[in-house]
């Protein structure tokens, strides 16, 4: 259980844990890639625990100390066949990119996860990979997990996603990456790119053309040192709780701006919320900065369209958020919402009208009037990390206490966050 108090107001200078999607790609580039890996600023959560997890169990050394970790790739072949199913929790990121992986190599491989992962769509990698040459089963056609795979052989294709989804796109490239000839990916907005990003970090060329990127196949990864900045998709709660709270303001340093993931800036800037960025670099071809950020009073606003898949695991505390904004917050065209850890346009709405706030759920959004004063509530986070996160942070600004149940999934992708939030709350 999470007891959450209201706060007189946020105040500090803070660092985020490192990026889960960066820190999943590290460990698996790493792992494929000639030489050694050092990662630094890795994210200890259990998602990325559990991708390091599953390449052990394919005989792959890896050394990992807090947010330090050495990968000793054994190169894109010296993977071995799993003697048991691998295991990977509640992150849809491993079994996706694995997926990819698995499917180039000549051996046979089952994954599974979690309750919430069985739920989850997996027919939108399976498809485009078994069009591919891989042979792949699963419950429903390949659609639900245990995913069984039988690699190798691969034939390189020309794909247009269905979905803007950089698990997609990153399962597809990486089994490109060892295709006859040359495979690309075409999305209809562009999704997170990560992959192209750190690919070409470990030597491989990578060709984009509008939303359509391509790789040929046959190419090696070399190890080297990757440094991963803090996840914009965890100070996003932060973020959220300066917005709450008058008088609060914060500076997160190092969190990666990648172009792709700001979306939630864009957003709080336009509700009329205060974001400087400062001392901007670029780190491994990622963008990262410090973010001051200052609380104001906020509007609501009408979020929708190419900006969707640059905030997409921010709409939980956007929600929040629109709770205390003047006027009415619209989120439309985010019907993969509804296949994340929970259905999040359900769980969302369910436990933020808890509070007493006006939120309606819609087949692909949330409709959110403002601005109402919260109440303390019971909150369940039912098992989604960021489901727990985000109803911690309404309680900050509600009205006696609140409670979250099932606060654990939390480590899976903010280990520390209580502490972290006790530690920059004034009382
Ligand atoms: C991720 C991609 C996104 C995102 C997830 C992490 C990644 O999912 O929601 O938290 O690391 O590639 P989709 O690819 O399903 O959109």
């Amino acid at each position: 259980m999470l007891r959450v108090q209201p706060v007189k107001r946020i105040e500090g200078t803070v660092r985020v844990p490192g990026d889960k999607s960066i820190s999943h790609r590290a460990v698996m580039f790493g792992a494929l890639a000639e030489g050694t890996t050092t990662i630094e600023g890795f994210l200890p959560g259990a998602d990325c625990l559990s991708t390091i997890d599953c390449f052990r169990r394919m005989g792959v050394k890896i050394e990992q100390a807090g947010d330090r970790v050495t990968v000793y790739g054994k190169g894109w072949y010296g993977l071995e066949e799993p003697s048991q199913h691998l295991d990977v929790g509640n992150s849809g990121t491993t079994i996706r990119l694995m997926a990819g992986i698995l499917a180039t190599q000549p051996f046979h491989a089952v994954m599974e996860g979690d309750e919430s992962i069985a739920k989850r769509p997996m027919r939108r990698v399976i498809g485009p990979l078994r069009q591919m040459g891989a042979k792949i089963d699963g419950r429903k056609d390949g659609e639900y997990t245990p995913l069984s795979i039988r690699g190798g052989g691969l034939q390189g294709i020309s794909y247009q996603s269905p979905v803007a989804s950089a698990q997609v796109k990153s399962a597809i490239l990486l089994a490109g990456l060892q295709a006859k000839g040359v495979t690309s990916v075409t999305e209809p907005q562009l999704s997170r790119d990560h992959t192209e990003r750190m690919l070409q970090a470990f030597g491989v060329k990578v060709v984009r053309d509008g939303l359509t990127v391509s790789v040929e196949g046959g190419q090696t990864l070399t190890g080297r040192a990757i440094r991963v900045p803090g996840d914009i998709s965890s100070a996003a709660f932060l973020i959220a709780a300066v917005m709450m709270v008058p008088g609060s303001s914060l500076l997160i340093e190092n969190v990666g701006v990648n172009p792709s993931r700001t979306g939630i800036i864009d957003v709080v800037r336009a509700m009329g919320g205060r974001i400087e960025l400062q001392n901007e670099r670029i780190v491994n071809e990622e963008p990262v900065a410090d973010l001051l950020v200052t609380h104001s009073e906020l509007r609501g606003i009408e979020i929708g369209g190419e900006i969707i898949p640059r905030l997409i695991d921010e709409i939980p505390v956007i929600a929040v958020m629109a709770t205390r904004a003047n006027g009415r917050t619209v989120i439309r065209d985010a019907e993969e919402l509804r296949v994340k850890e929970t259905d999040r346009i359900a769980t969302v709405a369910s436990q933020l009208s808890k509070f007493g706030a006006s939120v309606t759920p819609t087949p692909d959004g949330l409709i959110v009037e403002g601005a109402t004063q919260l109440t303390g509530a019971a909150i369940d986070s039912m098992g989604d990390h960021r489901i727990g996160m985000a109803m911690a942070i309404a309680g900050l600004a509600a009205e006696g206490e609140t409670v979250i149940a099932n606060d654990a999934a939390i480590n899976v992708s903010f280990p520390g966050f209580a502490d972290l939030l006790a530690r920059i709350s004034i009382r």
